[in-house]
């Protein structure tokens, strides 16, 4: 590692879930934009060095446009995949064997299988069957007096959409919800007693998706498993460990990250009651709201990148093989693009730029679908329900790499 030009010490232990567990260290994020933008971040793991935390919105964009020399395929996306000393490597390859931690050429040839699935007439088709799977959950709470918002909406939506699309059945849902919530639990994670407990759950995950597989192998169906099922790359089937790593990818990436915004979202409106009248009296600001909750959630904290070559970002060096971690929720309240970016302001007039959803090469493929979700259900939502609000502080899931809710009680 290089001297850093910005040194201003070790100021917050931004590689620890305990750190997050209130919520983003938004002060902190603010304290490096302006003393330390490239900020050499050590780390407490003896396997782990540290790593360049990047803050600014600029720095970010100008990282993942350049997936060549910040690779996501070397080292994956997360900020550490454990110790590989103790790692098993089938294990890490099948975690980290998908297209988001693969780089160009690899990425675009996996990317562009499945992005028939996400072009904007194919998420349009979703609308009318999700705005009825909404209204059903909606209905579904009208006599309830206070209730945990995550169980009931927020989780259940985008389950619903993930399963419909990939052509999970019902029978397995709830399952797959558990799954997931224990994977992205960091403080599961991170305690040696539970490994095994988070090995089986890999594998009960992955068998799921080899079952599928398998099944639609022999009778092709039209969802996106059956497409990823029967695509040839290269004249053969896809090896076991990119569907185990789809299958994944999916399943995470498609619930989480809806769910902690919408759950958010929620948030948002009931500290902002003068935002949410604006909403309810202009119902076209539905889709810059959105954004806004995109924004000001940021349900994905970071993603990691590795330096390929010796480099530089902002005039410091970086050298070859360093880590490169990307804080979305600090870029998403940079100054030098959002003017009081710590407010919620629905009708911000450049709440698009927010980076909730990554940039480059590797932006968010269900963006849209995400996005969708989100207007949809609080469309919905603010008619028939305009004043739901939450009567208690979250309860977060521990984890300095998904902004997690696990509990947020409201009333109607
Ligand atoms: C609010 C909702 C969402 C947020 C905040 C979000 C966030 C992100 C971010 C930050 C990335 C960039 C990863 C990187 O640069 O390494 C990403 C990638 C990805 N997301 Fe999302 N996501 C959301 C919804 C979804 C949904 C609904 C799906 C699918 C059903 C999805 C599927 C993916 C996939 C497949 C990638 C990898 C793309 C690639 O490597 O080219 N996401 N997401």
């Amino acid at each position: 590692m290089t001297k850093p030009i910005f040194d201003i010490g070790q100021i917050c232990e931004l590689d620890k879930w305990e750190t997050f567990i209130n919520g983003q260290p938004f002060d902190t994020f603010k304290r490096l934009r302006k003393e330390a933008p490239i900020y050499w971040h050590e780390e407490s793991l003896e396997f782990e060095p540290g790593f360049w935390a990047l803050t600014k919105h600029e720095d970010i964009i100008k990282v993942s446009k350049d997936p060549l020399t910040f690779s996501s395929a070397v080292g994956g996306h997360l900020m550490t995949m454990g110790d590989p000393e103790v790692v098993d490597p089938a294990a890490v390859a099948a975690i980290i064997g998908n297209m988001i931690g693969m780089d160009p050429p690899d990425h675009q040839i996996y990317r562009k299988m499945v992005a028939p699935s996400f072009t904007p007439k194919a998420i349009r088709s979703l609308e009318d069957d999700m705005r009825l799977k909404v209204r059903e959950l909606l209905d579904n709470v009208s006599d309830k007096g206070e209730f945990n918002f995550v169980t009931e909406i927020s989780e259940q939506l985008p389950l619903w959409v993930l399963c419909e699309m990939m052509g999970i059945e019902d029978s397995q849902r709830p399952r797959i919800r558990d799954l997931v919530n224990n994977l992205t639990d960091a403080s599961i994670n991170a305690d040696p007693d539970k490994s095994m407990q988070v090995w089986f759950n890999y594998m009960e995950l992955f068998k799921m998706g080899r079952d599928m597989i398998e099944e639609r192998r022999k009778n092709p169906t039209d969802d996106l498993m059956s497409v990823v099922a029967n695509t040839k790359v290269e004249g053969g089937e896809l090896p076991p460990e990119l569907l185990d790593g789809f299958f994944l990818l999916m399943v995470i990436a498609g619930n989480e990250t809806t769910r902690n915004t919408i759950t958010g979202g929620l948030m948002a409106l009931t500290e902002n009651p003068e935002e949410r009248d604006k909403l309810i009296k202009d119902p076209s600001l539905i889709a810059n709201a959105t954004d806004e909750m995109l924004r000001w959630v940021t349900s994905v904290i970071y993603f990691r990148r590795t330096a390929t070559k010796d480099t530089q970002i902002r005039g410091q060096d970086i050298k070859k093989g360093d880590k490169v971690v990307m804080w979305y929720g600090s870029a998403n309240r940079d100054e030098d693009v959002f003017e009081d970016g710590h407010l919620f302001q629905v009708d911000r007039p450049n709440a698009k730029k927010h980076l909730a959803f990554g940039a480059g090469e590797h932006l968010c493929l269900g963006n849209r679908l995400g996005h969708m979700q989100i207007r949809i259900l609080f469309e919905e939502l603010l008619q028939r329900y305009p004043n739901m609000h939450s009567t208690s502080d979250p309860v977060r899931v521990p984890s300095n790499f998904l902004a997690g809710i696990s509990e947020l009680k409201v009333t109607i």
